[in-house]
């Protein structure tokens, strides 16, 4: 399922790696999911938890975009919230996801155990099943949720469930919360640790409840912790490259860049030009994804695929970063959304967005203006 010369996999490692590519990569966030008629016939068979467990079952959900549209990335199906079942906090998804209880101090923080990662892990058996049917064709994406987005479901409890807003309960609870943060942090390192091992190409990491704090509360109690985890991938997982994504990150924009990541992950309201100078600025090359809004894509594919040329062309403006650049082309962005595929999105629209993106071709001319 390769186009041009490239693989979707050497594709999606140049453009992050800032070196040559033919044209942009892309993927999806949340592309294995609900929207997919795949997706849900298979979740007629098996339960959330067994897509994570049985390699086969998972390899089938995280393909499924893949083989329809052609994307460049396969991310392995699997959650966030997997490494607290494994500290010992029971875990359901019905189909969002339950906690058979919230940690409330940090004696019972300190109580959560460490797991032991290694390649007999269901998520690294997934990975080597994931890149058995994909092969070169695309990049296999690992994950894990930031220490702060992951403790936040553990003290606070998921979304519906949280009695009130996550400001309130982290300032409240702010000890269990750094408590929660600490024991995370080495096991989520692990976690990623032990996909890289088993064959995933990149690790993202989420951080996606920053912004439902405010500004002072993220930078005090999560912004820290995102901070280490960066650097410690970093340097642990070297050449593998490691993307941030988060919603409410961008004032933090700075600090996480020079922690190094091989990418930030922009929401749908910010323009990549505009993080492109920014990073330019702070002399950092730090490669951008996304950052199409998901709206788009419960539209009729030919509206989708204008958005999604109107970015393309946004980004022909943007392209000049390192000094080199006039050679490498569309290099430094994974064409990606702001944040995920929506549950009703039309597979068409999203196709047809793929398809948008495989027939881009950057103008020399634009290139070197
Ligand atoms: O294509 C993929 O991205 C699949 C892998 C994946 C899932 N969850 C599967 C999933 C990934 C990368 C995640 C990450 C995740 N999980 C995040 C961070 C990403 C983000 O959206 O900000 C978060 C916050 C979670 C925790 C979680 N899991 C929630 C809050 C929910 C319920 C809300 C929802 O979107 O349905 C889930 C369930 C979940 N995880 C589903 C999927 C496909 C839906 C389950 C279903 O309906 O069958």
């Amino acid at each position: 399922m390769s186009d041009g010369v490239m693989t979707g996999r050497a594709r999606m490692l140049a453009a992050l790696r800032l070196e040559r590519v033919d044209r942009p990569p892309a993927w999806f966030m949340r592309q294995a999911g609900r929207h997919l008629p795949g997706y849900r016939a298979l979740r007629e068979r098996a339960s959330f938890l067994d897509l994570c467990r049985d390699e086969e079952l998972c390899a089938e959900a995280s393909s499924e975009p893949w083989r329809r549209y052609g994307v460049d990335g396969a991310i392995v199906f699997n959650d966030i919230l997997i490494p607290l079942r494994d500290m010992g906090i029971g875990l359901e998804f019905d189909p969002g996801p339950r906690l058979e209880r919230l940690i409330a101090t940090e004696a019972e923080a300190e109580g959560l155990t460490r797991p032991a990662y290694g390649p007999a892990t269901d998520v690294c058996r997934c990975i080597g099943a994931l890149r058995g049917v994909v092969g070169e064709s695309a990049a296999v994406l690992g994950f894990i949720g930031a220490p702060f987005t992951v403790a936040a479901f553990a003290v606070a409890g998921p979304g519906s469930g949280r009695g009130g807003p996550l400001e309130e309960i982290v300032r409240e609870r702010r000890a269990a919360m750094e408590a929660v943060q600490e024991r995370l942090l080495p096991v989520l390192v692990s976690y990623a640790m032990a996909q890289a091992a088993a064959g995933a190409d990149v690790i993202q990491v989420f951080e996606s409840l920053a912004g439902e704090v405010d500004r002072r509360t993220y930078r005090e109690v999560g912004l820290p912790c995102l901070l280490r985890v960066v650097r410690t991938l970093r340097s642990a997982l070297a050449p593998t490259p490691v993307i941030v994504f988060g919603r409410g990150l961008w004032p933090f924009m700075d600090s996480i860049a020079g922690a190094e990541p091989a990418a930030l992950s922009l929401g749908p309201s910010r323009p990549l030009a505009e993080a492109r100078r920014r990073l330019r600025r702070l002399g950092l090359s730090t490669a951008l994804q996304g950052n199409l809004a998901g709206e788009v894509l419960r539209e009729e594919p030919a509206r989708a695929a204008r958005a999604a040329e109107e970015l393309l062309a946004r980004w022909a403006s943007v392209v000049p970063l390192p000094e080199r650049s006039r050679e490498l082309g569309p290099t430094g962005w994974v064409f990606n959304l702001g944040h995920g595929v929506p549950a009703d999105a039309r597979p068409e629209s999203v196709l047809a967005v793929a398809e948008a993106v495989r027939g881009f071709r950057m103008d020399r001319e634009e290139v070197e203006r």
